[in-house]
């Protein structure tokens, strides 16, 4: 279990600790605050927002204003939220803020649903992410990595995030989309604006955020429109060609739809996985012995290494559900209509589940960790894919590029929603 020496402490006291506000999140003792949350007050009511509008927006923003939230931070107060999503809804809103009415058409994709029409809408992109598919798709994730491997193998140094993890997984997901290569980067571009929400670099206004989100939006109806026309082997023509049936009847996706599940497929695709493999070589250049077992013998290790990495990093901190009844969680008392937030990061250190949490291990086992989701109906779609991206990505580093070794300080997102990391130099012998 966890020692004394391993855990992490912070000079703050409970009063103190405010996760509704956005300063918490760029701490250097934020596990410490978690931890200290944990043991003393695992449930506990914060302000909002963590979103301030520019002046000026304040209306726009207006509906977004809630009264607050319920932290869970216990990994099994987390999974009671997860697992009954009849009494935790998805709707209005993922997101601690609901969605303000200007932008609910293109953010109000399927993970902002519930049952039934989750389920059908679940069941048309479903197919795309099994495990046969992406075994399918396993070659050309490979030529991908070593491609981006090749491409800075004789420079000696780069940026990590934007050189190597960065690439991956927007290559797969645009390709698997049947976006063209010359449009990736503004794709990239416009998903690092929508998760970048609270990062003054990314976004500076709501305004910004609203016109990427847009253009995301008619970028995948644009794209669409086209598949009607030429349909291809790729997501965007399966779900141009998917039939739902709800109370309008049979019918194809709306264009709202059709959307929002574009900019939720690109923004998920990629911004998580980058941040796995960013936090993944950071990890790896910090615990050496660690790096050691897995390169030694990289085939048997993989399996519990990608795990442990996507513990560790947890790319996605938070999601949101709305108490549809009052019901009780871990002693505390929810009234109907109140959102508990389920902390991942936090469950994925609780000392109650894991053994000394705050340390790296690549051989973990059991490693029950809620990186994906903590269970329920909306586990995350492309789990399968972000693991065989992971560890494909590093295979091609190791084999190609032996001692790559993050060089300097990660510049981290400022954000209490993306586990990000925007910039960090690595160096490495120059390969052929
Ligand atoms: C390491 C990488 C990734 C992490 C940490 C991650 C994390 C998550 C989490 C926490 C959820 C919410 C689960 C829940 O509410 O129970 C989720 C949902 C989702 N993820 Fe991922 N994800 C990753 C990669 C991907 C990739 C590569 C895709 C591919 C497009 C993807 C697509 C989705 C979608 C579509 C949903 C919504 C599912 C639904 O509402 O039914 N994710 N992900």
């Amino acid at each position: 279990m966890t020692t004394l020496a391993d855990k992490p402490t912070t000079d703050l006291s409970l009063d103190e600790i405010k996760l509704g506000d956005i300063e918490v999140w760029m701490r250097p003792d934020r596990e410490a605050i978690f931890a200290k949350l944990r043991d003393e007050a695992p449930i506990t009511f914060h302000a909002e927002p963590l979103f301030e509008p520019a002046p000026g927006e304040e209306m726009l923003f207006e509906a977004v204003k809630g009264a607050g939230f319920w932290a869970m931070t216990r990994f099994d107060d987390v999974l009671t939220v997860s697992r009954d999503p009849d009494t935790f809804r998805s709707t209005p809103s993922i997101n601690i803020g609901d969605i303000p009415p200007a932008i609910a058409e293109w953010l109000g994709s399927m993970i902002n649903m519930d049952s039934p029409k989750h389920t059908k809408l679940r069941l048309i992109v479903n197919r795309g992410f099994t495990p046969r598919q992406v075994a399918r798709i396993e070659e050309d994730v490979h030529r991908q990595a070593a491609e981006i491997v090749d491409s800075v193998a004789g420079v000696g140094e780069c940026d990590f995030v934007n050189d190597i993890a960065a690439i991956l997984p927007l290559q797969v997901i645009c390709d698997m989309l049947g976006i063209p290569r010359e449009d990736n980067h503004r794709i990239f571009e416009l998903t690092n604006t929508i998760l970048g929400v609270g990062d003054p670099e990314y976004v500076s206004s709501g305004i910004e955020l609203m016109s990427a989100g847009m253009e995301l939006f008619n970028y995948g109806l644009a794209l669409a429109e086209d598949r009607l026309a030429n349909p291809r082997d790729d997501i965007t023509t399966s779900l141009m060609m998917a039939e739902i049936e709800d109370e309008n009847g049979k019918h194809k996706l709306t264009s709202a739809e059709l959307g929002s599940f574009f900019l939720l497929l690109v923004a998920a695709g990629n911004e998580t996985t980058r941040n796995a493999i960013s936090h993944g070589m950071l990890a790896l250049t910090q615990h050496r012995r660690q790096r050691e077992i897995w390169a030694a013998d990289f085939a048997n290790v993989s399996p519990t290494a990608v795990e442990e990495i996507v513990r560790w990093a947890t790319p996605v901190i938070h999601f949101r559900r709305t108490a549809s009844r009052d019901t009780v969680v871990g002693g505390q008392a929810i009234k109907q209509g109140d959102k508990c937030v389920m902390f991942y990061n936090s469950a994925n250190r609780d000392e109650r589940k894991f053994e000394n949490p705050f340390n790296f291990n690549v051989l973990r086992s059991p490693n029950e960790h809620v990186g994906f989701g903590a269970g329920g109906p909306h586990f995350c779609l492309g789990a399968n894919l972000a693991r065989r991206e992971i560890s494909v990505m590093f295979e091609e580093l190791f084999r190609r590029l032996p001692d790559i070794e993050i060089s300097g300080e990660p510049a981290m997102l400022q954000s209490a929603f993306i586990h990000g990391i925007k910039r960090m130099p690595c160096t490495f012998t120059p390969a052929k």
